[in-house]
């Protein structure tokens, strides 16, 4: 209930600010990024978005350097660091730093705060410097996690279909499984998945979850990820059965549920040759109440009419998968879409994510969350909705255990787990028993 007051005071205070802010195309703001931050030059100058920024070890926060006083701003290396879009967020949330210090002196056992913008900036409290990996890389992405996407989108009925048929053999089916993983990987507890294969034949992946959705927990996902794994290529691809079975599963779910439930097919394939429009009459029009997104795999082209055509015709998304590393940016579009229903009815949800850490500045960092979503307030945008960011804390482990009946005993158990794998590897100090 104390994180849940914090965020609280997080969310209102950056919707506040960003109501009373205008955005200025021009603006200059040499603000404090945690990747430059005490940088200088060769002549004994600070860089740009380098100035000095006081540090200082702290036990409470996993024996890091950290400052107390203010927030710095983490932007991963494919974002520019000074995009109009990221300055004016930045300039913005400012107001953040005062309602971060304000927060941490009513309750000094909170650890991390933090707001991650939609515009791709990571604002972390206190502020820390951030490492690059190896490569000078810097690919956290606040958008990524789990706890941004948990608190973004409304809980979300999905089911993943994936062509096996002979045509998606070698590098095909590989980008084929890193996608459903990476699908996956957006899912959380409050979300229900299953996973279809298909050629010739319509298969469940796990036979036993056989014309029914199950909670997108980490077990499952683990589970489905094993079991993808060993998917193997043969036969022709009939995608018409496939999709039936889809539409008729996730019609069978929506009965008790009513309206609220936001139900998607992820269709992944190099290609669609049948005559299918009779399916989704039958199935989805007009209401279009599924939303289907096809992720076309491969860099032949032949049959991207049809593909694009099924996510058109049934309010969702088409996007081209031709290499390994286009599988994140490609997947991540779908939440843009599936996030909007709830943006709209401005539900201020709290959303505890499972636990799971982070690495960053080099050691490993707690990353359990409790999130809340942060939507803009203005007058222009309120019909659309737009969300702004998500805001987080971590929740001390003295909380979590109160709050322990109320949460899963199994993610209790993963959290501790982490906790001491964290201490281990973080501190190198003998196992603490908690
Ligand atoms: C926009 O930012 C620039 C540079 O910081 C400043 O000079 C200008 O006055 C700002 N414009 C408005 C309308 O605030």
């Amino acid at each position: 209930e104390t994180s849940c007051r914090f965020l609280k005071r997080l969310a209102e205070s950056a919707e506040d600010a960003d109501l009373y802010h205008e955005f200025n195309s021009t603006l200059e703001f040499d603000y404090y990024n945690a990747l430059l931050i005490n940088t200088m030059d060769s002549n004994g100058n600070y860089v740009e978005l380098g100035q000095e920024f006081p540090l200082e070890k702290n036990e409470h926060f996993n024996k890091l350097p950290v400052n107390t006083q203010m927030s710095s701003i983490q932007v991963p290396t494919n974002v520019y660091n000074k995009d109009s879009e990221i300055l004016n967020g930045v300039y913005m949330s400012e107001a953040l730093n005062d309602i971060f210090v304000d927060n941490f002196e009513k309750d000094p056992t909170l650890t991390w705060q933090y707001f991650g913008s939609a515009t791709g900036f990571f604002r972390l409290y206190p502020g820390i410097q951030w490492t690059p990996d190896e490569n000078g890389v810097v690919a956290f992405d606040a958008r990524n996690r789990n706890w941004y996407i948990q608190a973004a989108t409304s809980p979300k009925d999905i089911i993943i279909v994936v062509d096996i048929s002979g045509s998606m053999k070698g590098l095909r089916l590989t980008i084929a499984k890193h996608t459903i993983n990476t699908i996956l990987e957006t899912l959380g507890e409050n979300d229900f998945v299953n996973v279809i294969a298909y050629s010739d034949y319509v298969s469940y992946v796990e036979p036993c979850f056989k014309g029914t959705l199950v909670q997108a927990d980490l077990d499952n996902r683990e589970h489905f990820k094993l079991l993808v794994e060993q998917l193997q290529v043969k036969g022709e691809g009939k995608v018409k059965k496939a999709m039936k079975e889809s539409f008729r599963v996730l019609n069978e779910v929506s009965m008790g549920q009513g309206s609220l439930c936001n139900q998607a097919i992820m269709l992944i394939t190099d290609g669609a040759m049948e005559d299918f429009q009779e399916v989704f009459e039958e199935f989805n029009w007009p209401e279009r109440r599924v939303r289907v997104f096809t992720y076309l795999i491969g860099r032949e082209l032949t049959f991207a009419e049809n593909v694009k055509w099924i996510a058109c015709n049934n309010k969702g998304y088409y996007t081209h998968i031709s290499t390994l590393a286009d599988v994140q940016e490609n997947v991540m579009e779908y939440l843009h879409v599936l996030s909007r229903p709830m943006v709209i009815n401005h539900d201020h949800d709290i959303i505890w994510t499972e636990a799971y850490m982070d690495t960053v500045v080099g050691s490993l960092l707690m990353m359990t969350s409790v999130a809340m979503p942060v939507f803009s307030k203005k007058e222009e945008t309120l019909s659309h909705g737009i969300l702004l960011g998500v805001v987080g804390t971590d929740v001390p482990l003295r909380e979590l255990m109160r709050l322990a009946p109320r949460y899963k005993v199994s993610n209790l158990n993963i959290y501790l787990g982490l906790l001491v794998h964290v201490e281990l590897k973080g501190s190198e100090t003998p196992l603490k028993h908690h």
